[in-house]
């Protein structure tokens, strides 16, 4: 199984000052302190801004009972908690034993503090169950990992019903708001807010993967002193590509807290004697520069930390995808004529998109036959990608590895292999069924087929699509009581998998998509290039869902195609110009039927290519502040990437409609240099015609800039540059 936990490479300090028993981790700008108290019960002490180290944080106080209703345990902040001793709230860890006892009361056993941080070993006052909770602090950025492992070290099996990676509690405050991300197939990345009550919100995903519906990630803010600039973010993000469940409540007296882990609907994980179960990472971080300088923490830490090559994740290349030129109608002439085409444009890699293999003519067939087909292609997929390399570009290919279509070879052969209930009926989405990859012969077989296909093609890119969620749960080669496992199994073998090829062929590269945005997390993160954030295609819709995306996830990850005007989605029309404007805030695609253009399209494209890559290091691996929101209906949105280096700005700003003759508002720029000097050069739009040449950080920042726009979906694009 791969290990869920990903190494950091400088981690912050960790102490344990004995004459207090409080444990503490220092990264720059966050302190993370908890202690254990006097019944052994661990409590949480701080988290957020950085304390000073001679600072000495008192022991944890004596956990009092509220009244004979609300236990201590209920209504105290500790750090990880069992069901068991009255518990009232949400459980950390949850374990049932075979003579029907359900009680778990955790109590501090020993600990190691090491460079790598902080493993607490808790026991269970009775039994012999374990739970090491792991924390490591990445030093740069403050951003904490906190997982667990149960170990069962009794002489009978024990079942772990519900298990969190950690119980985080936040200093007691009342004027807390939560933000998080809703969506659903073409409407992903919906940022929604609300006041933190009392009770419990509950984020979810019950469907076997990620999910659009909610993503795995969450910011808590202070209404009234937290902005996009300033004030206290506390956030995190579950790195789980299953089921999972973050809940953030806040007790009967007013502590919040977040729980985050499995999701404990239709769970249950048996340990036999011996055995352990881990839990994902759950990241944790905390930033005073608001909503924004937590997203520029996020982004920071995936590109140094989370992604493959990190520290050095290597920027994505330009690419172009044949699916909304040809859909399924994929076929060697075909697809040279669109790379010809691409090439003329600067692309540097094309990406041939469902269709290709099988009896794949349409949705109803193919799946799991990742045989070429030879109607298509006669000789194979060798002289198309001849002609593409002979183009300069790379070839990437589209696979959807862990379905299958009932109309498949592979489905005739092996019924048995797709997730389903005994004599039950199949659920079908987009007419396929999910294979159950937490078999070890379904897992072989997905690697072998894919480990063939880059052995014998020059591949360097897959785009790994996952079309449907889960239904009928069940794994009926297990025992009945075994069969739950299929929540955890599935995902280890998935990222094993994926950590296989990587290993066979470390040159490959891969994206994460499931029909758009509907597995995007940490955990896939660590183990893919980049993300398909979204089928929605329309430049207008995208400005909103990359706003939401951003809040947690990087945009150097974030494919964005031009696609056709009208766009497929809601048949709005925009200028290619907008287009690429739009998806040049992330990761550069074309995604048109190159054979409808015509010359002046190839040209705006061809300049704006060559435009974005004069600035997509500062695009994927700058700091974005976003300076205007597209959310709430706002007319306007602005973004700014500023270089690490600060000596380069990419400023996009869009108009959805003028209503009258505005005034064009000043731009303030963020995150320069103030000292430094800049040009700017217009890639689309013009400045106003009194912007000077060039101006001091500090004037770009404090005086700004005026780039008028009037009508409708119209956008431009500034770079500033120091001279
Ligand atoms: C869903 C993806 O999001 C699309 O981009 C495309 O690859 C289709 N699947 C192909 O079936």
């Amino acid at each position: 199984m791969a290990a869920l936990a990903v190494p950091f490479r400088s981690s912050a300090s960790a102490v344990f000052d004995s004459a207090a028993k409080v444990f503490r981790l220092d990264g720059d700008g966050v302190t993370y302190a908890f202690g254990v108290d006097s019944a052994g019960q661990l409590q949480s002490l701080h988290w957020g801004g950085a304390l000073q180290a001679d600072d000495v944080l008192p022991a944890a106080p004596k956990a009092a009972d509220y009244s004979g209703f609300d236990r201590a345990n209920s209504v105290t902040p500790l750090e990880y908690v069992g069901f068991g001793g009255g518990l009232a709230i949400e459980p950390s860890l949850k374990v049932s034993y075979p003579n029907g006892v359900r009680d778990l009361v955790l109590k501090y056993a020993s600990h190691t503090v090491s460079a790598d941080g902080i493993v607490v070993r808790m026991k269970d006052v009775s039994t012999e169950v374990y739970v090491d909770l792991r924390y490591a602090m990445d030093k740069a950025t403050g951003i904490l990992a906190r997982s667990a492992v149960v170990e069962n070290k009794t002489r009978s099996w024990i079942r772990v019903d519900q298990m969190a990676a950690a119980t985080l509690n936040l200093p007691f405050a009342e004027d807390y708001e939560l933000q998080y991300l809703t969506g659903r197939w073409a409407a992903e990345w919906t940022l929604q807010k609300r006041p933190l009550e009392v009770g419990e919100t509950v984020l979810e995903s019950r469907m076997g993967m990620t999910g659009s519906q909610n993503n795995p990630w969450l910011a808590i803010s202070r209404e009234g002193l937290t902005d996009e600039e300033d004030g206290p973010v506390w956030f995190g993000a579950l790195a789980w590509s299953g089921s999972w469940r973050i809940t953030v409540d806040k007790d009967i007296v007013g502590h919040p807290r977040v729980t985050a882990g499995y999701n404990p609907f239709d769970f249950g994980y048996r340990l036999k004697p011996g055995e352990t179960l881990e839990t994902p990472v759950f990241y944790a971080g905390y930033s005073d520069k608001g909503m924004g300088g937590a997203s520029r923490l996020m982004h920071r830490f995936q590109r140094s930390v989370i992604l493959p090559n990190a520290p050095t994740p290597k920027l994505r290349p330009v690419l172009y995808n044949s699916w909304e030129a040809t859909e399924f109608a994929v076929d060697e002439a075909g697809q040279i004529a669109l790379a010809e085409k691409a090439a003329t444009l600067g692309v540097e890699r094309f990406v041939m998109d469902d269709g290709w293999f099988g009896k794949r003519n349409n949705d109803r067939a193919g799946l799991g036959d990742w045989v070429v087909n030879t109607e298509k292609f006669p000789k194979g997929l060798g002289p198309l990608i001849s002609k593409v390399r002979g183009l300069g570009m790379e070839f990437g290919l589209w696979v959807e590895p862990e379905m299958v279509n009932a109309d498949s070879d592979l489905y005739r052969a092996h019924p048995d292999w797709v997730i389903n209930f005994k004599d039950r009926p199949r659920s079908e989405g987009r007419n396929q069924m999910v294979l159950n990859l937490a078999r070890k012969d379904v897992r072989d077989y997905i690697l072998k087929s894919l480990d063939l296909l880059l052995r014998e093609n020059d591949i360097a890119f897959l785009k790994w699509d996952h079309n449907r969620s889960w239904s009928e749960p069940g794994w009926p080669e297990m025992a009945a009581e075994d069969q739950q496992k299929i929540y955890v199994d599935y995902t280890k073998n998935l990222y094993w998998i994926f950590a296989e090829l990587r290993r066979r062929y470390p040159k490959l590269e891969i994206e994460s998509c499931a029909g758009g945005g509907g597995r995007v997390d940490l955990g896939i993160m660590h183990l893919t290039d980049q993300i398909w954030p979204t089928d929605n295609t329309d430049p207008l819709d995208r400005l909103k869902m990359q706003d939401g995306f951003s809040h947690a996830y990087m945009p150097g990850v974030m494919m964005a195609w031009v696609t056709a005007s009208p766009n497929w989605v809601n048949k709005r029309s925009t200028s290619l110009e907008y287009r690429f404007l739009s998806s040049m805030q992330g990761c550069l695609g074309v995604g048109d039927n190159l054979n409808h253009w015509v010359p002046e399209d190839f040209a705006t494209a061809k300049r704006m290519i060559e435009a974005y890559k004069s600035i997509r290091q500062t695009v994927q691996r700058g700091d974005l502040y976003r300076l205007v929101s597209p959310q709430g209906g706002s007319e306007r949105s602005v973004t700014l990437s500023v270089s690490e280096d600060k000596r380069q700005a990419a400023l996009f700003t869009f108009l959805h409609s003028s209503s009258t003759f505005d005034a064009t508002p000043i731009i303030q720029l963020r995150g320069l240099d103030p000292e430094l000097r800049y040009g700017f050069r217009e890639i689309a739009g013009k400045a106003d015609t009194d912007t000077p040449a060039t101006a001091s950080g500090a004037y770009w920042m404090n005086h700004g800039i005026r780039v008028p726009l009037r009508g409708d979906f119209q956008a431009a694009g500034i770079v500033f540059e120091a001279v």
